[in-house]
């Protein structure tokens, strides 16, 4: 791939990136919820905050206002079967970023109930988030670098940066990569740390899970 038709894409893949990096600290985390493990206060928020600003406010928004226009302008059928699938998929993964984030205003506190809808919910997020990246990586991307005269790539570039450079000033200053980083590290540390199983001993019985 030409230095060009790199950069293109470059805005989009940074953000592919960065949201596999937070799906995998989802991962750790739900991995220690479903084994009883030590889990960290704040870490569910933080990462369910991170998903909502790249993915819901930035990536989705970046591809549905700007790369499917730029690319149906210069010749792509907007009910390609891709597209539809990104519109449908960026439907339920707002919805599942927001359960988990309401979820996660009752940090800790979760009942067996909540913990194995938690456990649920972050499943279908992170196969359907990779699932998304992947398909676009493998058969979306590439007709765009194909298929795209060197003006409409350019002019596809220069609008995702511009898109990525006026939400930097309206969102939140968030290190994704440091918080990546720092669930991934604790939850692989605390990884053979055993909680007793929680059981259930009454209906609606509530349990607070051990804070690290
Ligand atoms: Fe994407």
């Amino acid at each position: 791939m030409k230095a060009r038709d790199a950069a293109a894409l470059a805005s989009l893949e940074r953000d592919h990136r960065l949201l596999w990096g937070l799906t995998d600290a989802l991962h750790a985390y739900v991995d220690a919820l479903d084994g009883g493990r030590a889990l960290r206060r704040g870490d569910l928020k933080a990462i369910a905050s991170g998903l909502r600003v790249v993915a819901d406010y930035r990536h989705f928004e970046k591809e549905e206002e700007v790369m499917v226009p730029v690319l149906v302008r210069h010749g792509f059928d907007y009910h390609l079967q891709i597209f539809d699938d990104g519109r449908r998929e960026h439907d339920s993964l707002r919805y599942l970023i927001e359960v988990l984030h309401q979820s996660a205003e009752r940090d800790l506190n979760w009942n067996l109930d909540e913990r194995e809808r938690i456990s649920r919910v972050a499943h279908q997020l992170i196969e359907r988030q990779r699932r998304l990246s992947t398909r676009q990586e493998a058969r979306l991307f590439p007709q765009i670098v194909a298929r795209l005269e060197p003006p409409a790539l350019g002019q596809l570039t220069e609008q995702l940066c511009q898109f990525d450079e006026s939400s930097a000033a309206r969102e939140p200053t968030l290190d994704v990569a440091g918080l990546t980083r720092s669930v991934l590290g604790f939850y692989r540390a605390h990884s053979a740390s055993t909680l007793p199983p929680v059981r259930e001993t009454s209906p609606g019985a509530r349990r607070t899970l051990q804070e690290a």
